[in-house]
């Protein structure tokens, strides 16, 4: 895609997000450029991986609302009428769409291109590192939660028992797998920090 056809389906893509959980199109965005990266390390079709980093999580804002909707299905949806607006090459809609549908990890939907598992690998890459662990405290605060409790689902458990988990396991190309080790460094190390803090033992 030229300049034009990007800020052009940034510009449909944004308005998408204003139902969405705080932070969303921002996360969009930095798995656009994590995904860039991927790519000219990995290659595949930059056009179709652009524009499924864009689109990927526009539907969001839907499942927000109801929750029996699937965001990438929705996500999919969007793309097939925004994409059609900024004059995207036709025989690379259903890739931009595989991408869109397979990148929801608890969907367990397998990446069938390269274009998919990069952006598989951009989405758990960005819920990782200290992005990740800020994106964390958003929630928590979004969802009202405590940073520590004996009784409740808290940020730190949201750290220990999910963050902490995505490791080289968790992505598919080579490149994520390099970048995912710092990245699950920094969450391991935080993870223990905060809970001595927290118990007063540093
Ligand atoms: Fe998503
Ligand atoms: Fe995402």
């Amino acid at each position: 895609m030229n300049e034009k056809q990007i800020d052009g389906l940034k510009k449909l893509a944004e308005p998408h997000f204003k139902n969405a959980d705080p932070d969303r199109w921002a996360h969009s965005l930095r798995v656009l450029s994590i995904a860039r990266i991927l790519q000219k390390h990995e290659g595949g079709d930059l056009d179709v991986i652009e524009a499924a980093a864009i689109l990927h999580d526009t539907g969001r804002g839907v499942e927000c609302i109801n929750k029996k909707l699937c965001h990438a299905e929705e996500s999919s949806k969007i793309a097939d009428k925004l994409l059609a607006k900024i004059n995207f090459p036709k025989a690379k809609i259903n890739k931009v769409k595989h991408c869109i549908e397979a990148h929801r990890w608890s969907k367990g939907l397998k990446a069938e291109t390269i274009e998919a598992q990069i952006i598989k690998d951009a989405d758990r890459l960005e819920a990782s590192g200290a992005v990740g662990v800020a994106r964390a405290f958003t929630l928590g605060m979004h969802r009202s939660r405590p940073f520590v409790s004996e009784t409740e689902f808290s940020t730190l458990d949201h750290i220990k028992k999910k963050l902490i988990k995505i490791d080289a396991d968790s992505v598919g190309t080579k490149t994520a797998k390099k970048i995912i080790k710092n990245r699950n460094k920094f969450v391991v190390l935080f993870a223990e920090e905060f809970e001595k803090e927290l118990k007063g033992e540093r």
